[in-house]
Order: C-alpha cells, then structure tokens, then sequence
C-alpha cells in the first residue's frame, strides 16, 4: 500500500530534483554537440521515458524531429514478464535517419535490443540509445547503451518516469521504495 505522501513511502533518494536536471543537462550538450548537421530522430519510449525525454530533447542545441513508441514491460509489481511486445509504433519514417531512442533505465537490456533491431530493420542510418539510469548487474543481454545519466544498484527506483504499479510517475526525484509498500 502506498500512502499519500509519496516521500513517505521512501527508504532512500537516490537523486534529488536538482542532480536529476544537472546531469540531463550535460547529457542534452552532448548529444546536441554529437548530432550536429545530423537532424536526429528521437525516439521517446513511452511511458516512463516521458519527462526524461522532453527535458533531454530541450537541452539539445540541435535541429530534431521527435516520434513516441510505447512497448509492454512491466506489468503490475516488479518482475518483468521477460517478452516485448509493441503497444504503439512510430509513425515518422525512419529510413536513412539518425535515430536516438530514449528510455527511462535499462533493466534486463530486452527491451532495448528488441528496438535497436527493429529500427535497424527498418533501415535508420544508424541507432543510438540513451537510457536515463542503467542497472548494470541486472543485465540478461548483451546491450549496452550509448549514454547513460546515473548507473544504480540493483534496486527498485520510482519516481522521474518510473512507476510503481502506475503510481508515482510524477515525482521530480529518483527514490527506493520501502519493502513495505510491496505488501
Ligand atoms: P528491460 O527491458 O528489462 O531493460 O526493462 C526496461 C523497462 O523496465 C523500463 O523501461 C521500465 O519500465 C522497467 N523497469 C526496470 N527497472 C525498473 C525500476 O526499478 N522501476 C520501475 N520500472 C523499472
């Protein structure tokens, strides 16, 4: 159960409002600096790459174009189901574009590569991945992304995006649910 006032329901923050946006601004500069002349396509993984994405795309000094996809994860509570499924496709054309796919955290890296080989299928020039905070030792593929903001334990995080059973998107910060609230 979850109480009213999320901060409540944390055992830890791990980022706060501030570090969040510090380090996408850096990563906004970056790409922007990296995409240059190259009109990249971003890609925004609906739904927990949402505020991510938006906050990344204007960081970014850089001509762009955006389209939003959406992919079965996770279902209620926090094992993954282990397959993905396409929910929403794109409707930009991709062939011949630099493609920036953005999620919120790779996990298990399934989802990821099933997007990377999709859009390579679809003959993008080339496809890049930007995933907002990537647990490392949870990986069960060989994927790896191409920028990262944060790398964090192995611990379930809510808030910038990511839910728990659909709550708590809307937090500004990255945070540890207590155990409690599982039960
Ligand atoms: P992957 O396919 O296992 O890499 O999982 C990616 C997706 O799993 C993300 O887009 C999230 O929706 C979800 N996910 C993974 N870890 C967490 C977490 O700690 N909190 C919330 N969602 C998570």
């Amino acid at each position: 159960m979850l109480s009213e006032n999320p901060r409540d329901d944390m055992k830890e923050i791990l980022f706060e409002e501030e570090q969040i946006q510090a380090r996408v601004a850096e990563l906004g500069a970056q790409l922007g600096a990296d995409y240059k002349d190259k009109t990249p396509l971003m890609i925004c993984v609906l739904r927990g790459a949402a505020f991510f994405f938006t906050d990344l795309c204007r960081r970014m000094d850089c001509k762009m174009d955006m389209d939003f996809i959406a992919v079965s994860s996770y279902g209620h509570g926090q094992a993954s189901t282990g397959a993905v499924r396409l929910v929403k496709d794109v409707s930009i054309d991709m062939t011949g574009r630099h493609v920036i796919i953005v999620e919120d955290i790779i996990d298990t890296g399934l989802t990821l590569r099933y997007l990377t080989k999709l859009f390579k299928a679809r003959n993008a020039a080339s496809v890049a991945t930007v995933a907002f905070l990537d647990k490392k030792e949870r990986r069960e593929v060989d994927m790896n992304v191409d920028y990262s903001g944060f790398v964090i334990p192995n611990e379930f995080v809510v808030g910038y995006g990511l839910d728990f059973e659909d709550y708590l998107r809307n937090l500004p910060y990255i945070g540890v649910l207590k155990e409690e609230c599982y039960s």
